[in-house]
């Protein structure tokens, strides 16, 4: 990871063309955490070529598990991993720091062999993130968890146990850490108010092959009958619906023609609807979406929410999109607590943005400039990018290792359809 490595942006250009998307970031965590719940071997296509992914691999292999990478592709690589000899269960803060989902090692590892010792995840730039949720359903399912010196301690005394277990919040992690956990407990689990995320029904699919019993995912309660033990699984990772948007929001802020493909454009409903709303023509195939940008974007109004709902994963790329549209836009976060931290930047492009709270009011203006900008997260940085695009003159982006995190070569596929971006 390079801290110094900055975007130079070059705005101005009409993007047109095909993007091949990756697969999903938030698909690919929890199923290579997955991994560690069977000695089998998992076959995993589709692996995104990402910083998370490739910490989350450094990971695995610190605790014994073999992780073949397979050769580069468009859409990711494929893994082979076997764990058959996890050993070590310890998870320090120089993983924990950078990257929040290492938390999802919690519910495979205390299911295989019952104990684990991890560093508590920090904060991040879109607020607190707890993991409340995380650490109470594990109790429930029988596990001993203490907290000290900056370390969770958990340990299961013999095996976990199903249970009842009602997450006051439809958190995405803690569904999939508990469905993990589950998996290999005594009798049956029922998660209610469970996320709904295609993410979520990806990791079922991952399990159900191995030789899991979990049904429900995509609906707010999931059933997992706990087994003895599982097999082995070759598994395609889920398209990444936030990539795909992201490309969606460039074609549509320069007024050009941006296609997806091999997505599936049911997930990506939230964020085409919010698109025609802004005066963008969508147009979907069989495994592709198109957007078509108007000579300018409308105003329109968002509020983030769990799928099927906007995603916040997206909020941020549409905050830059409703910078240069014409009108007033109110967002709406109800997700995090502090995720407007990019209006700060975008103001510097010349964006007329107020927020209060969970509020923002971006009054759309008809051009920004560019200008040094820097990255407070990773999706915030795509809306810099976006931003870029169709600042005048040249935009520097600064801190884009949190771009490193969740998108594979963005700037060639940036540079593809007619993208002028550059890393120094
Ligand atoms: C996942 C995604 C992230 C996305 C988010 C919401 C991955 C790897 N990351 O994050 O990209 O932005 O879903 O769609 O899939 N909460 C608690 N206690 C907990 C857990 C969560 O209070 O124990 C709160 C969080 O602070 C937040 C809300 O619940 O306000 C939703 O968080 P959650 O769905 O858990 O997000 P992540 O799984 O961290």
């Amino acid at each position: 990871m390079k801290q110094h490595e900055r975007y130079v942006v070059a705005g101005g250009r009409r993007l047109e063309g095909e993007v091949a998307i990756s697969g999903a970031k938030n698909a690919a965590l929890p199923i290579l955490a997955a991994a560690l719940l069977t000695a089998g071997e998992s076959v995993i296509h589709n692996a995104p070529m990402i910083r998370d992914v490739a910490v989350m691999i450094e990971i695995l292999r610190k605790l014994g598990a073999r992780v073949e990478e397979g050769p580069a592709g468009v859409s990711g690589r494929t893994l082979h991993i076997r764990a058959d000899g996890v050993s070590s269960l310890e998870v320090g803060a120089d993983f924990t720091r950078e990257m929040r989902s290492s938390i999802f090692l919690m519910g495979p590892l205390l299911a295989r062999v019952g104990k684990i010792r991890i560093s508590y995840p920090g904060g991040c730039a879109i607020g607190p993130r707890p993991i409340d949720f995380h650490l109470r359903g594990l109790e429930m399912l029988g596990a001993r968890i203490e907290e000290r010196f900056g370390y969770i301690e958990a340990s299961v005394p013999r095996r976990l146990r199903g249970t009842e277990i009602y997450l006051d919040f439809p958190s995405v992690g803690a569904t999939e850490n508990l469905m993990m956990a589950a998996v290999l407990a005594e009798g049956t689990t029922v998660i209610r108010n469970a996320a709904r995320e295609p993410e979520i029904v990806d990791l079922q699919e991952f399990l159900n092959k191995l030789g899991a019993k979990v049904r429900g995912a995509g609906l707010d309660v999931i059933r997992i009958d706990g087994v003895r033990r599982l097999g082995s699984v070759e598994h395609t990772v889920i398209p990444d619906r936030i990539e795909a948007g992201t490309f969606l929001a460039a074609g549509a802020i320069t007024g050009g023609e941006v296609t997806v493909q091999g997505v599936i454009p049911e997930h990506l409903d939230a964020v085409t609807a919010k698109l025609r709303e802004m005066g963008v023509t969508v147009r979907e195939g069989a495994g592709s979406v198109t957007a078509i940008g108007p000579r300018r974007l409308k105003a329109t109004d968002l509020k983030t929410l769990p799928y099927p709902g906007f995603p916040t994963d997206m909020q941020p790329q549409m905050m830059a999109l409703m910078a240069v549209a014409d009108g007033t836009s109110i967002i709406t976060e109800t997700i995090f607590e502090n995720r407007f931290k990019v209006a700060d930047e975008l103001r510097r492009l010349g964006a007329n943005i107020k927020t209060e709270g969970r509020t923002a009011v971006v009054q759309g203006v008809r051009s920004l400039s560019g200008a040094t900008v820097e990255c407070p997260a990773l999706r915030e940085g795509m809306a810099l990018i976006l931003a870029g695009l169709v600042a005048e003159g040249e935009t520097e982006i600064e801190a884009i290792y949190h771009i490193d995190r969740g998108y594979q070569n963005l700037e060639e596929k940036l540079t593809r359809i007619g993208a002028v971006i550059e890393r120094r």
